[in-house]
């Protein structure tokens, strides 16, 4: 393992344009090889994650092409012909998108294959993805019928269901929606609140016949017509708001910054931890909005800011789930407290985060009470640091607290910094182009 240690800095200065949006990468792989005809794709995100999902893909026959150099990627569709038992295990790394996606993708192919992942993938629960596409005619084997390995046995017509999400998970939702490709009928998924709707979109855009309505109750019930014509669409992916969230926090704590990230998806169902550190007083504004592929973007603009501590509305945290790390960050020098709730989708997530958030707080001398699924960060005092954080395979503990040693008064380091490469390669150099010190530990 490599660790990496981020020291106080001056000030954040300039602009920086981060990866490619994760969800909307692996989706733009996946779409563009179910498609009939040639897809590229501009700006996907080439991290580890999404590099899984092409080597998958690839494992089942599909045609993608990987640019000789960082640009633009060339998939040829199946149209009609089928995806294909791969010959050997197809090993997911750290990554639940794929997982989780692909079970529901495969699942529509007479075909046999095996998924496994590294030891974060392997303890995150798979039943609820099983439990729907069992209903829809997808067999399963696993040891313990809930977890990684196992082992998907797809069928060609498969049977449309009407279900409803347990919790709100855009992964399930997903991976519901691409089994119902290939079911006759209707496929009907309600979720309990609205989750990012990549899927809907992307697929929308690709011909099929897909509708999205929300009740008086705010559950929103999602209609698919089965066996849908994808025609083939070139996808450009905006930068992920999830990525450009560290770099905001980064700059609203750290004094005299000034910093642009352009071309960032702020599709509203990913964009609550922007509205959430608006109302906690951080000056950040939406410029040149505009759409691409049908999502919402715009340049990121964030200067320094006095924060306040504030109650996250829970109805919001759909829209920032993976955002509750660099939150708790941002709360950690908020004048007050920050309270937020339900949050027990948090513990199964890279690694139990809400749990690794209240250890590294504790461990950079931030107050914070953590309850089964609630959080509350007792701010106002400059963070000691001085610590080193362990990063439990996940990506965003590990840049959250890199991001705490910019503006801590003394280095916060973290012990692997391989893990960011899932989502953010390149972060620390980013970083350090704006004026961070982040070097090895
Ligand atoms: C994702 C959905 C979310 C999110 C993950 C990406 C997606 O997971 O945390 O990083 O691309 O659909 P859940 O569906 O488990 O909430």
């Amino acid at each position: 393992m490599t660790g990496l240690v981020s020291k106080p800095a001056s000030s954040l200065k300039g602009t920086a344009r981060v990866p490619g949006d994760k969800s909307i990468s692996h989706r733009s792989l996946m779409f563009g090889a179910l498609a009939e005809g040639v897809t590229t794709v501009t700006g996907l995100l080439e991290g580890e994650d999404v590099l899984r999902t092409a080597a998958a893909l690839t494992a089942m026959g599909a045609a993608i092409e990987t640019p000789a150099a960082t640009g633009v990627w060339r998939i040829r569709g199946l149209g009609a012909a089928p995806l294909t038992s791969p010959r050997a295990t197809v090993y997911l790394g750290n990554s639940g998108t794929s997982a989780r996606l692909l079970m529901g993708l495969a699942g529509g192919y007479p075909l046999q294959a095996v998924f496994t992942g590294d030891d974060s993938l392997s303890r995150r629960p798979m039943g609820r993805v099983i439990k729907p596409l069992s209903q829809m005619g997808v067999r399963f084997e696993t040891s313990d019928g809930d977890r990684m390995p196992l082992k998907i046995i797809g069928a060609d017509n498969l049977t449309p269901i009407e279900y409803t999400l347990p919790v709100a998970s855009a992964q399930v939702k997903s991976a519901i929606l691409l089994a119902g490709l290939h079911a006759r009928g209707n496929t009907v998924v309600t979720e309990p609140s609205p989750t990012r709707d990549h899927t809907e979109r992307m697929l929308r855009f690709l011909g099929a016949d897909i509708t999205s309505v929300t009740q008086n109750d705010g559950s929103n019930v999602i209609t698919l017509k089965g066996f849908p014509k994808l025609v083939a669409r070139d996808f450009t992916v905006p930068s992920d708001p999830s990525s450009a969230a560290f770099l905001t926090v980064a700059a609203l704590i750290t004094k005299d910054s000034d910093v642009l990230i352009p071309n960032v998806s702020v599709n509203p169902l990913r964009a609550g931890i922007y509205e959430t550190l608006r109302e906690m007083g951080g000056d950040i504004t939406f410029e040149n909005p505009r759409e691409a592929s049908g999502e919402p973007v715009a340049d990121i603009r964030v200067r320094s800011s006095a924060l306040k501590g504030i109650t996250v509305p829970p109805a919001r945290v759909p829209s920032m789930i993976d955002e509750f790390p660099v939150l708790s960050v941002a709360a950690s020098f908020a004048e007050g407290k920050t309270y937020m709730s339900d949050l027990a989708e948090l513990r199964v997530k890279e690694s139990d985060r809400l749990a690794a958030i209240a250890r590294g707080l504790a461990q950079t001398g931030v107050k914070a009470e953590m309850g089964e699924d609630t959080l509350t960060v007792h701010g106002g005092q400059t963070p000691q640091g001085g610590c080193t954080i362990a990063a439990n395979l996940d990506h965003r503990i590990a840049m959250s607290f890199l991001i705490m040693g910019l503006a801590a008064k003394e280095p916060v380091a973290i012990d692997d910094s391989e893990t960011i490469g899932t989502s953010f390669p390149g972060f620390a150099g980013l970083m350090n182009a704006l004026g961070a010190g982040i070097g090895p530990a």
